[in-house]
């Protein structure tokens, strides 16, 4: 296994929960409502699966090994961008988030906002995804050795690995009150 194959995995299942949006953004089109623990469910995927765990692998590993090499002017470019995109995405979020609690608290205005939102990241994560599946990833690949590919295999293992106590201990002191 090499690193793009570990987050090519990843994007698999981003691009399943993207399916569940699809259908629920059908659902909500019929019905005129949603189940804000729903948006609950998806906002934590999006938030601790495909931000903190995979866009943070992307960002605090690959990224930081490529700054420190000579990219050419195209992939320093795309990189960039993808970073945009990864900033664009947590807006998003967290715009979907605040329309989510305003509906929550009654106000029905609010589920276009909800939908306005849910559309928005349908359509950019596979874009994304697929510059980075098609472009980025097989650049950024001829930067680095076997070895060095593999050592970053390592660092992704371990940051996996601490997610699941980061994410609890978040739990834990939401419910303190910290
Ligand atoms: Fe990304
Ligand atoms: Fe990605």
């Amino acid at each position: 296994m090499q690193t793009r194959g570990a987050l090519m995995i990843e994007h698999r299942l981003i691009e399943r929960m993207i399916s569940v949006i699809q259908r629920t953004l059908k659902q909500i089109e019929s019905t005129k409502e949603v189940e804000p623990a729903l948006i609950d469910t998806v906002v934590d995927f999006i938030r601790v699966y495909a931000d903190r765990t995979h866009h943070g692998k992307e960002e605090d590993i690959l990224f930081r090994e490529l700054s420190k090499r000579d990219l050419s002017a195209e992939d320093d470019k795309m990189m960039k961008e993808l970073m945009e995109e990864h900033i664009f995405a947590r807006q998003t979020t967290k715009a979907l988030v605040e329309a989510n609690n305003r509906y929550r608290n009654g106000d029905s205005s609010a589920l276009k906002d909800i939908t306005n939102k849910l559309g928005t990241l349908v359509r950019i994560y596979p874009v994304h995804i697929e510059k980075e599946d098609k472009s980025f990833f097989p650049a950024a690949g001829a930067y680095f050795t076997d070895e060095e590919d593999q050592d970053m295999l390592s660092e992704f293992k371990e940051f996996d690995r601490n997610m699941i106590h980061e994410r609890y201990k978040q739990v834990v002191e939401r419910l303190e009150g910290k």
